[in-house]
């Protein structure tokens, strides 16, 4: 058939000729860029329920990389746009309409009920996509990795090549329950054929498509309608609008992705931890491009909402998630897992200390085995030691507090410090109260500061002690029971035992 194609075949050689494709459109023109201004709607299928999961959570809000799949997909979405984005909603709609709304004010939806396959998801558009000037890309909700650099160069090749469709493929190692491209006999794509309908011998083709495409809005407003059911799953498949096209003899694009797993769909939960380790390596990796020191990521967990500046160094089996930021010199021991804080330079942090929405200043020290619960602020300087809780506290410049000690609700001016198995008691069953340590105040070990309190100014607690009393600046304070000594006590006492021991077995 000769037919007017406006894109390359891609042969069956992935490397080859979708590099090069790569390399033209890299380079780009003047024509590309004018057409760049072509409006784009994205429409992210999310309907189906993900049977494979095994789950009662519907497959596009299970959690990759500490964020639910849909809304990897809803940002790959986002950074292309131009015209709206519609989600296709079903399987627990409701569910994924409350998440997605509360993140993404601006997102369209519309249900999908009941779900007969992706090309009766793309028909719920219609009424939204009829009349629209430009293009729709099609993403998949359960699909995470997917760059914006892969997309863009997916959008400027279609332009290009005036395709009316265009399909982003992949050569992955096992190409087994994908849908496969198929050729023709001068290489141009006329079809592609789902694993459950392939003819004799089309299980050999190697070249699968990804489920991610951009079609002409005209073109799939007036195809949609005509796709039939008739195929092994008895479902409606977008995928059959190649074939459309390509019998109207109208331009097909092939778009071939080098790496496989960048476009890689979700489906079972091994795939899901296998995605999840891959991307994980990326952010480590570009960590440890930056500066970031990793003794052994296999076993460091960074999110990659984690910023960190400069030489920071991460030991085995550190966990660090969400809004964290690190800054140089900083060093964090094996098992330390830090949530939503902020770390400032050289400061330490010993093994195996859990810290959340906490500041850390420059130059402090933490743990071993310290609890940073939210709003701890330890100042400058400042030192954490072990088996020490602090809750919404703020410890000042140069303070300790080293050992077994509970700190909440309370305010720690600079060079203070407080004594082994303190506590700051600060709830009475009903309210939490506060607890004042100005500065250069020396608090002895095991004492009990009953809030709301305030330890004055180079004031001195004595060991022991339980404060329910304001201390003055400069003062001491004594808050413990006498200590009575009785000499030669003990002698009676263990006589007296002796004695009755002995009772005991002569009357045996
Ligand atoms: C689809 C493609 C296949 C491709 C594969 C890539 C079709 C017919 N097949 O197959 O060629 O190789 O993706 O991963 O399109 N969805 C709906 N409504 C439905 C069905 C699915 O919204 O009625 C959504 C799903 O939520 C998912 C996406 O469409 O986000 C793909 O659906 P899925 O069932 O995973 O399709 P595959 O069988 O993997
Ligand atoms: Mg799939």
């Amino acid at each position: 058939m000769d037919k007017e194609k406006g894109m390359e075949p891609v042969q069956q050689c992935h490397c080859g000729a979708s590099v090069l494709r790569y390399m033209l459109l890299e380079h780009g023109n003047s024509h590309m860029s004018s057409n760049n201004s072509r409006p784009l709607m994205t429409v992210v299928l999310a309907a189906g329920k993900g049977t494979r999961m095994s789950s009662s959570i519907t497959k596009v809000l299970h959690l990759l990389r500490g964020k639910p799949l849909i809304l990897h997909a809803v940002g790959q979405a986002r950074s292309v746009s131009s015209a709206g984005i519609i989600v296709v909603l079903g399987h627990q709609a409701e569910r994924v309409r409350s998440l997605l709304t509360a993140v993404d004010p601006g997102l369209e939806f519309v249900l999908q009920e009941p779900q007969l396959g992706t090309g009766h998801a793309m028909m719920q558009c219609i009424g939204r996509l009829e009349g629209f000037p430009g293009d729709v890309l099609v993403l998949s909700g359960d699909v995470p990795m997917l760059t914006r650099n892969t997309i863009e160069r997916l959008l400027r090749a279609h332009l290009e090549t005036k395709a009316v469709l265009s399909v982003l493929t992949s050569y992955p190692p096992d190409p087994v329950g994908y849908g496969r491209i198929i050729r023709d006999r001068a290489g141009f794509p006329s079809a592609i054929r789902e694993q459950k309908d392939l003819l004799h011998g089309e299980d050999e083709i190697l070249e699968i498509n990804t489920g991610i495409y951009v079609f002409n809005a005209a073109f799939l407003t007036r195809e949609l309608p005509l796709l039939s059911n008739n195929n092994a799953q008895v479902e409606y498949y977008l995928t059959d609008l190649v074939e459309a096209a390509y019998r109207e003899d109208k331009p097909v694009g092939i778009f071939s992705l080098d790496d496989p797993l960048e476009a890689l769909g979700i489906n079972t939960h091994p795939e899901l931890a296998t995605m999840e380790a891959a991307m994980r390596q990326t952010t480590l990796k570009k960590l440890m491009e930056s500066g970031v020191r990793m003794i052994d990521p296999s076993t460091t967990y960074v999110d990659d909402t984690v910023t960190m500046e400069g030489e920071v160094t991460l030991y085995p089996m550190v966990c660090i998630y969400g809004a964290t930021s690190v800054e140089t010199g900083t060093v964090i021991h094996p098992g330390s897992v830090i949530t939503d804080s902020k770390i400032g330079k050289n400061v330490v942090i010993h093994p195996h200390s859990v810290i959340s929405e906490a500041i850390i200043e420059d130059d402090a020290n933490v743990g071993p085995f310290a609890r940073l619960r939210p709003e701890a602020r330890i100042g400058r300087n400042a030192k954490i030691g072990n088996f020490v809780e602090v809750k919404k506290s703020s410890i000042g410049e140069g303070s300790k507090v080293s050992h077994l000690t509970y700190i909440g609700d309370s305010t720690i001016g600079s060079n203070a410090n407080v004594g082994a198995g303190s506590v700051t008691c600060n709830y009475d069953g009903f309210s939490k109260h506060h607890t004042i340590i100005e500065d250069g105040v020396f608090v002895g070990s095991g004492t009990m500061m009953v809030a709301p309190v305030t330890l004055g100014k180079n004031s001195m607690v004595a060991a022991g002690s339980t404060i329910t009393k304001d201390v003055p600046a400069d003062a001491l304070a004594l808050g413990r029971s006498r200590q009575e000594n009785k000499d030669g006590w003990t002698i009676a006492w263990r006589r007296k035992i002796a004695e009755s021991k002995s009772d005991k077995k002569e009357n045996s």
